[in-house]
């Protein structure tokens, strides 16, 4: 991947982070942004100096709409963008709040769709987009509905978009995995116990039992964001473990 550059967002931590990596060793130069000045401090050391490690927060309208001058910043064209930052919050419906709605769907959807249009004019011709969606847009999980809500919704504009974007030679795909280890899990605020009793519960309806490891995902957006992939477009690929066939 040399003299390619490729945007991740979030791309601190995670399934970000491991795609940022990956890229690296392939000789990509990588730009990630992120949110909290803890886990972007921590991506500067990990990623190293060759990388642009950028504040821009999803969940602002205006930071979304300013990535793709940001970006102008530090290249004269991307080659790949991996639009991945994502938050999850679970809870049965008589628990979930306007806040977690706005919350959610402001940096799973409004953000996304909004960093896209910003990055139009520096997208290369040709190039490829990633959404990273989610199998919970898909299934019907007890607990995540505004979560599996975003996450539809994300796959939904891979779909329309990619018809959309593929005139201007951007090939736009989705990638949906299930359970995999990363800081998410941290972040949903369950008791440990709870918390154990859901990875569990998520491990067990794979048919590998098990979750995946964000290296795994990882290599799928590689391949999704290279030529490797060249005749994939407009596709929402599911990397679950087999969970929806349990
Ligand atoms: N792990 C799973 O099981 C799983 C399954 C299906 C889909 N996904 C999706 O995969 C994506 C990555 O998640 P992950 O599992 O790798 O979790 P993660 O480790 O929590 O990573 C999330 C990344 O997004 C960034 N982010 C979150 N909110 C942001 C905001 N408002 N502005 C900018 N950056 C923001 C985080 O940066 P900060 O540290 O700055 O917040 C971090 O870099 C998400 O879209 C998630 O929905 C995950």
């Amino acid at each position: 991947m040399k003299n390619q550059t490729i945007l991740i967002t979030g791309g601190t931590t995670g399934i970000g982070l491991a795609t940022a990596q990956l890229l690296q060793a392939d000789g990509a130069r990588v730009i990630v942004t992120g949110r909290n000045p803890a886990t972007l401090a921590a991506a500067r050391t990990a990623l190293g100096p060759q990388a642009v490690v950028l504040a821009s927060d999803a969940g602002s309208l205006a930071d979304a709409q300013a990535l793709g001058a940001e970006i102008k910043k530090h290249t004269a064209r991307l080659d790949g963008a991996f639009l991945n930052a994502g938050i999850a919050q679970f809870g049965p419906l008589e628990t979930m709040t306007p806040q977690h709605f706005a919350d959610m769907f402001n940096v799973n959807v409004r953000g996304l769709f909004f960093q896209l249009q910003s990055l139009l004019p520096v997208l290369a011709n040709p190039s490829a987009v990633v959404f990273n969606a989610s199998v919970a847009g898909e299934l019907g999980l007890p607990g995540t509905s505004l979560y599996s809500a975003t996450k539809a919704a994300v796959i939904s504009l891979g779909k329309t978009l990619a018809a959309e974007l593929a005139p201007r030679g951007v090939r736009l795909n989705t990638l949906s995995p299930g359970p995999v280890t990363t800081p998410i899990y941290n972040k949903l605020g369950f008791p440990a116990d709870a918390q154990k009793g859901f990875e569990d519960s998520m491990s067990g309806q794979t048919l590998v039992k098990r979750f995946g490891t964000a290296d795994e995902v990882a290599r799928l957006a590689r391949f999704l964001l290279t030529a490797e992939s060249s005749f994939i477009v407009g596709e929402n690929i599911v990397i679950d473990g087999g969970i929806r066939l349990t």
